[in-house]
């Protein structure tokens, strides 16, 4: 970008809120805290500002974008909700994107879901995020508020950290209370699919839907061709400079540690530890990661150790953004 912006940081307050509306509504970029990450958020019906985001993340065209809305009436003038999706749509607001096929008049700007016929789309249950859209009254376009590559933001300060100059106003609301991204599900045919594991867990998804989910291939094809299903998910995500050495049980000298549950035999020869949940507590751990990620790269060692999570409830999603961030380097 040419010219540096002047990034604003206020305090999650009614003052904020405005702001926050004001400068979707004149085409500018605004982060704000949801429940799993913060968001950067964009007028979704505006392609410029879409565009401007874009630039702002440094993000591949491509790559669609989730549309989030204040509640599922509004979801309901972007999508077609089929059965499944009418089941799914009981557990909003929460960190859950459903995609669905976009419907006839569907508002948002087409550079938003890169061309595609569906639309991914999420009622998000932070009440700063709520605020910010019932204030609006439009639905807004937002990515994890990191720059494309980076590991998403948990924090205001991991936002600014990425951000600052490039976006126009960060809400601070604390940090986010899941810290793991939305799962998202596509009910496009028969059977719902798991897109990416997220916020909440796929037993929750498949107790609420009745059935199992099915596992994305990658690959499906959308109107009639061949479209990757959620094409953010071939791109290097969540990469910090440091090398991972996953499913760790003891440490190598100099090694950072990201630990889980009691530490291992010879944890004291690491550089620096991090303990994701000392108790063991996976909702604990998913609210730590992007955080403790964050800073163990921060202070500089080049391989991190990471304990063995277990792949049950939100273990299946972080065990999916520790090894994205391990091979993405
Ligand atoms: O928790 C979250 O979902 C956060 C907060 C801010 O809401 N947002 C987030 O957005 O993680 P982003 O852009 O980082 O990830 C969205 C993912 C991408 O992998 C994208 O490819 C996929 O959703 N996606 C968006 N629209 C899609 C579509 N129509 N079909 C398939 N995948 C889609
Ligand atoms: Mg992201």
């Amino acid at each position: 970008m040419s010219v540096a912006l002047d990034t604003r940081i206020m305090q999650a307050d009614g003052a904020a809120i405005r702001a926050a509306a004001r400068c979707l509504a004149a085409g500018r970029l605004v982060a704000f805290p949801t429940e799993t990450v913060y968001g950067l958020g964009a007028d979704a019906t505006n392609g410029t500002a879409v565009a401007r985001l874009y630039a702002a993340k440094g993000r591949p065209l491509f790559n669609p974008l989730i549309a989030h809305v204040a509640d599922a009436a509004a979801a309901r003038r972007l999508a077609r909700f089929n059965a499944a999706a009418e089941r799914l749509a009981a557990l909003w607001p929460g960190p859950l994107t459903l995609v669905l096929a976009k419907a006839p008049n569907c508002p948002v700007a087409d550079l938003a879901t890169a061309g595609l016929d569906t639309i991914a789309v999420r009622v998000p249950g932070h009440v700063v995020a709520h605020d910010i859209l019932a204030a609006f009254g439009k639905p807004i376009v937002a990515p994890s508020a990191n720059r494309s590559g980076h590991v998403s933001a948990t924090t205001a300060q991991h936002v600014g950290a990425d951000l600052d100059g490039r976006i126009d106003l960060i809400v601070d609301g604390g940090p986010t209370s899941v810290g793991v991204e939305s799962t998202i599900i596509a009910c496009l045919k028969s059977r719902p699919v798991l897109l990416r594991p997220g916020g909440i867990p796929r037993a929750a998804i498949e107790q609420t839907l009745g059935r199992a989910l099915a596992d994305s291939t990658g690959i499906a094809p959308i109107g009639g061709r061949e479209t990757p299903l959620a094409p953010g998910r071939l791109e290097s995500h969540y990469a910090p400079n440091a090398r991972l050495r996953l499913g760790a049980d003891s440490i190598h000298d100099g090694e950072a540690l990201l630990a889980f549950g009691p530490l291992p035999p010879g944890a004291e020869r690491a550089s620096r530890t991090l303990n994701l949940s000392s108790r063991g507590d996976l909702v604990e751990a998913a609210a730590n990661l992007f955080s403790y990620l964050r800073a163990l790269d921060a202070g500089g060692a080049t391989t991190i150790a990471v304990m063995p999570v277990p792949r049950v409830g939100l273990g299946e999603a972080i065990n999916d953004r520790l090894a994205r961030a391990a091979r993405s380097r």
